[in-house]
This record gives structure tokens, sequence and C-alpha cells, in this order.
């Protein structure tokens, strides 16, 4: 689905992104992790075509998309949601007319489907009552959840979701990831990738994680061996933030028994 080449980034003098390769394939589900400003979300922006690459290729189903037309790259792009960052709903639309907008633009559907489609995602996202109401009338984890169900709203083959539960409180986080989830489960071949700085975020997403540093991918396997395997600076990244959460949470979230063992005595 995505294939992502030896590409680089630069801003000015400053590399952001250095030398970046991996894959995702169709029905996986990745972590993009890393600290604040080592280059997640310019990562995602170059996989969108919003920022271009200085190095490398990007393939998305198969058509690289460095090197296509137009046309080419927007056609491709029908094909991937996203739910930014900052939410990035358009102030002056109403939430109807924000996810409208979305597949007015990337599908054929009637207007009936449409209709249908937003009833669904409302319900689905917990909001059934938004549909009128206007960004500025809604808290900030409502609009991150109106920003999943726009993303969601083509039925994409590839959905990036950039920090979504970032400043969200625990409990709105942990319905933003289930919504997530379940709306994989629901298109079992489409590939979600979710970027976060957040650990626990990370690992509650997905068993693989792409974890970057200073505009590197240091690590790409399975969170439970990096924990354990991993070198010394990935071992920390992922063990500081978790070691002293509830006993009982560790074991809910999978932790490996040899990192309970060692952290849990
Ligand atoms: N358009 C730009 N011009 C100049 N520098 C930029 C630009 N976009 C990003 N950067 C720089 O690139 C670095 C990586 O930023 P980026 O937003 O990709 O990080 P991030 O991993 O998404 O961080 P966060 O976790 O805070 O969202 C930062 O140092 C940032 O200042
Ligand atoms: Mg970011």
């Amino acid at each position: 689905m995505i294939n992502l080449s030896h590409i680089s980034k630069s801003f000015g003098d400053t590399e952001v992104i250095n030398d970046i390769s991996f894959r995702v394939q169709a029905g996986e589900r990745i972590s993009l992790l890393g600290p604040g400003g080592c280059g997640k979300s310019t990562l995602l922006k170059l996989v969108l075509g919003l920022e271009e690459v200085d190095e490398g290729t990007i393939e998305l189903f198969e058509t690289e998309m460095t090197s296509a037309n137009v046309k080419t790259r927007q056609d491709v792009l029908r094909r991937v949601g996203v739910a930014f960052q900052q939410g990035g709903l358009f102030d002056f639309m109403t939430v109807d007319e924000n996810i409208r907008f979305a597949m007015d633009n990337m599908t054929e559907m009637s207007q009936a489907e449409m209709d249908e489609k937003i009833i669904y995602l409302l319900t689905k996202v917990k909001l059934p009552k938004t549909r009128t109401m206007f960004p500025y009338e809604l808290s900030g984890g409502m609009k991150r959840r109106i920003g999943i169900a726009r993303a969601l709203a083509t039925d994409p083959d590839v959905a990036i979701f950039d920090e979504p539960t970032s400043g969200l409180d625990p409990v709105t986080s942990t319905i933003i990831l289930n919504m997530i989830g379940d709306m994989g489960d629901e298109k079992p071949n489409s590939s979600l990738i979710v970027s976060t700085s957040s650990v626990e975020v990370a690992i509650r997403f997905s068993s693989r994680v792409v974890l970057m540093r200073e505009g590197k991918v240091t690590a790409d396997d399975d969170w439970r061996k990096l924990i354990v395997e991993g070198d010394e600076w990935v071992r920390n990244f992922l063990g500081t933030r978790l070691i002293g959460i509830d006993i009982n949470y560790a074991k809910e979230l999978g932790l490996p028994k040899a990192f309970i063992d060692q952290h849990w005595s």
C-alpha cells in the first residue's frame, strides 16, 4: 500500500527527514512514534504530497508519487483519508458541510448516500447532534472526532491520523483510539497509521511501532520485542514512560513478562 524508499527532506539547512524507508501492507496498522519535533508530521505531509521530498521515492498503491503528474497524484490520494493534528476543519462550514465536502471532492457518492453516511459516521463518533453545528461550537475533543469521521467518510484504503489524541483527556483518548480501531475492523483491508508522541497510545493502537528519532527511523518492529531487545535509547524511550503504571494496567497493555518482572518486583 505504502512504500517509502530513502526519503529525505530539509528546511533550509535543517535536515528534518533523513533517509527514511519503510513499507505498510494492506490491512496493516502501524504507530509512527517519536518525541516532539522528530519529524512525524513532516513525514506524513511528504506521503500526502503536501511537501515535496528532496530525495527518495514514495509509492502509494504501486504508483510512484514523486514523479507522477498532478492528475495521477490526485486520483491516488482519493484513496487516502487523513485527520490532521490540528483537526483541520473549515471554520466557516458546519460539521455536515465539512464531511460532505470531502466526499463531494473525493467520491462519486450521491447526496442521499452522503446523507446516510454522515448520519452513520456521526453516530459512530458519538456526536449525532452536531450535524448543523460549526467548529467553534465544539470542544477540542469533539473537533478531533469530527476530523476522524471526515477522514473515514470516503472509505479510504489508507487512513492517516496525526496525533489523534494529543491534548485530550484519557477517557476521550480511549474513545478516539477505539473508534479508529473499530472503523479499521469494518474495513479489514485498509491500512491505518497513527502518529503520536505517546508510547501508551502507540502500543495500544498497534503491535508494529515505527520509532522515529531526529528525522530517522531508529527502530521498526513489534513494540513488545523492542522494549526488551531494542538498543538503549529505544528501551529507554519506550520503558521510562511505562515504568510505574499500575501492575494490572501493565498486564492489560500486554507488556512482556520479562519487562514486568524487571520493573515490578
Ligand atoms: N515548513 C517548515 N519549515 C521549517 N521547518 C519546519 C517546517 N515544518 C516542520 N519544520 C521543522 O521540522 C521539525 C519536525 O517537525 P514536525 O512537525 O514534523 O515534528 P513532529 O514529530 O510532528 O512533532 P510533534 O510531536 O510536536 O507534532 C521541527 O524542528 C520543525 O520546526
Ligand atoms: Mg506533529
